[in-house]
């Protein structure tokens, strides 16, 4: 009988047995598959894994910190965090075509990564967290993380690494049993899926600082109440989007014209079709009325109704 606790220490002996005395990179994101690819590795070579993290500054607030507190005080990994808002915000500065957008992300991750890397000297392995579907879906493991991750073209050639994907085997359900066994926090474990390109699809024209603070306090206001409503790990993924429009509204007795806030929330088996969630009235209205309370620039919240297709489940 195949348990996860076998499968656990068989993927450490062979880890372990492949590594030998080398040194091991891999790039965390935050999300379940490669925090845990992460732990499993650190299991089994320890301080010859360095992680790196590249923070573009579109995450989701608060993701950040979490991600460093987890892995260097919780699991005591090497952990190199890479602050790169503004790098990434001024390459992204006047530019709204979504495709741009994302492929200026991707590539901008990419470098900043290399970067990092570099800075470590010799290396011979880079861990993926590589599930088994993503093999199957994109013929080859590396072609589907990059694919998966940024829809860029793939890794830099001269990045001469053999890979380690302790994951590729593994459905997502069997992702997370394990990261649970091994002591992940439920915030990785259940954590919904996230894109790589992080809020920058979810802002639609221009990315700004404002714009992502923005968007920052009302996904997390939708998130807490979702979390609230004991709704989280029912739903395949919900958030908040910021459309690049504003409206009138009135405070008091003053006109205002402000941002509009999108909610999104959609169920999915695997992000090919999706249907939208009939979210109760009483957790709508109290997002609704938080978001425009506590938030200046935003006097009008929208609930998007549309599944997939013909929407996708991101805006961009
Ligand atoms: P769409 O919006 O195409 O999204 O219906 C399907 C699923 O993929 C995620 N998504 C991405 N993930 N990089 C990623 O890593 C991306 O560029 C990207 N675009 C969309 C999306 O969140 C959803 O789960």
């Amino acid at each position: 009988l195949w348990t996860m606790t076998s499968f656990l220490e068989q993927a450490v002996d062979e880890i372990r047995r492949q590594v030998g005395d080398k040194k091991v990179l891999c790039g965390l994101s935050g999300g379940v598959d490669s925090s845990v690819a992460a732990v499993l590795v650190h299991q089994a070579v320890g301080d010859r894994l360095t992680c790196v993290f590249v923070d573009h500054g579109l995450l989701r607030k608060g993701e950040a910190e979490q991600v460093l507190k987890v892995f260097r005080d919780k699991f005591k990994i090497n952990l190199i965090g890479v602050e790169a808002h503004e790098r990434f915000l001024s390459k992204l500065s006047g530019v709204t075509d979504p495709e741009r957008k994302r492929k200026i992300i991707g590539e901008e991750f990419i470098r900043v990564f290399e970067e990092e890397a570099d800075k470590l000297g010799q290396i011979d392995f880079l861990v993926q967290g590589t599930l088994y579907p993503d093999v199957v879906e994109s013929g080859t493991a590396t072609a589907a993380v990059i694919k998966s991750h940024h829809n860029v073209g793939g890794l830099p050639e001269d990045m001469r690494l053999k890979l380690i994907e302790p994951l590729c085997w593994l459905f997502k359900d069997e992702v997370r049993a394990l990261g649970e066994e091994m002591g992940l926090p439920d915030e990785v474990v259940w954590r919904q899926p996230f894109p790589g390109p992080g809020l920058g699809v979810r802002i639609t024209g221009e990315v700004n600082a404002e714009k992502v603070a923005i968007l920052q306090e009302a996904d997390a206001i939708f998130e807490e109440e979702i979390r609230k409503a004991g709704l989280y790990r029912k739903i395949w993924q919900s958030f908040a989007v910021l459309p690049d429009m504003r409206s009138v509204g009135v405070m008091g007795d003053e006109r205002t014209y402000a941002y509009t806030v999108a909610l999104r929330a959609v169920n999915s088996q695997d992000a090919m079709t999706a249907d939208w969630v009939r979210l109760p009235y009483e957790v709508l209205e109290s997002v609704s009325s938080r978001i425009v309370s506590e938030i200046r620039a935003v006097n009008r919240v929208v609930y998007d109704i549309t599944s997939k297709p013909p929407a996708t489940i991101e805006w961009e």
